[in-house]
């Protein structure tokens, strides 16, 4: 069931525009504190920037983008800014889906659903099943998503397949009931607010990708920062555990692409 290869059982195609990137929008309250604002006007202003990431990501022609929007450790903030969070998601659910789907987008959220406002589940679901043909970018929301909920709820699954069954499991009866189970690997991990951690996103499928850290604060990331980024990707020697003398015949990129062409 599983469509792409994975990184560590086989090799994935390493092309001139990372396929996926997997994002960590961080920094929003901190933007909204230097002007001196309340930190909910950062997270306001951080859906700016996400349209126009999405904007940018189509025209690259990245296939996969997934953005990290509420952890499952998110409810642990002060209760007004979890419901200040919770009303402009569901207000950019209403506002922003049809729009996506004028632009040929996929949309797709990954996490535990269950304790969420029913109007906010039914949004989802609707926007899912919308954008379901859509094959211009497969964009990925994050919402009350863990990479350790993620990993023990792909293993419950996987035990229910399979009753009885103890020994012997392949990377496939597990990544098969991952949330993103219906996407490669990311190639590129970037994260921006200056912090250099991966505060519980996709534990399991960050095993290879490549990270990248910045100090600029989301609501401040723009097309020309996501142009650095990947500009710092295509100068990565992607090799997958073997050596740089093994890499030269086979990865396909351009002469300009930095070191793997
Ligand atoms: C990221 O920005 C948005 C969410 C986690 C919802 P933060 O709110 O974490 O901003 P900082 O890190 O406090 O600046
Ligand atoms: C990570 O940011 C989660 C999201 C961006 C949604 P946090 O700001 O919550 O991460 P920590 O707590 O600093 O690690
Ligand atoms: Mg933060």
């Amino acid at each position: 069931m599983t469509l792409f290869p994975s990184s560590t059982q086989g090799i994935p195609p390493v092309g001139d525009v990372p396929r996926h990137i997997a994002i960590i929008m961080d920094g929003n309250g901190r933007w909204a504190k230097k002007r001196f604002m309340p930190r909910v006007a950062g997270h306001k202003r951080g859906v700016e920037t996400v349209r126009e990431i999405i904007k940018a990501c189509v025209q690259r022609g990245v296939a996969y983008l997934t953005l990290f929007a509420f952890s499952s450790e998110n409810w642990r903030r002060p209760q007004e800014e979890v419901s200040f969070l919770m009303q402009l998601f569901l207000r950019a659910l209403d506002e922003e889906v049809a729009k996506l789907h004028e632009n040929g987008i996929r949309f797709r959220v990954i996490g535990d659903l269950s304790p969420f406002d029913p109007q906010i589940v039914a949004l989802i679901q609707r926007g899912e099943a919308m954008t379901a043909a859509n094959t211009a970018l497969t964009l990925t929301i994050a919402a009350n998503y863990g990479g350790r909920w993620d990993i023990l709820q792909a293993m419950e699954k996987m035990l229910a397949v399979r009753p009885g069954k103890r020994s012997g499991f392949k990377e496939t009866d597990l990544t098969d009931h991952l949330a993103l189970n219906y996407g490669p690997e990311p190639d590129l991990f970037i994260r921006t607010g200056g912090e250099q951690r991966i505060s519980n996103f996709l534990l399991w499928q960050l095993a290879y990708s490549e990270l990248y850290f910045t100090d600029t604060l989301w609501p401040e990331f723009d097309t020309a920062a996501l142009d650095l980024a990947i500009a710092s990707y295509l100068r990565r020697e992607r090799r997958f555990g073997r050596t740089s003398e093994q890499l030269q015949p086979e990865q396909g990129r351009s002469a300009t692409a930095g070191k793997n062409a």
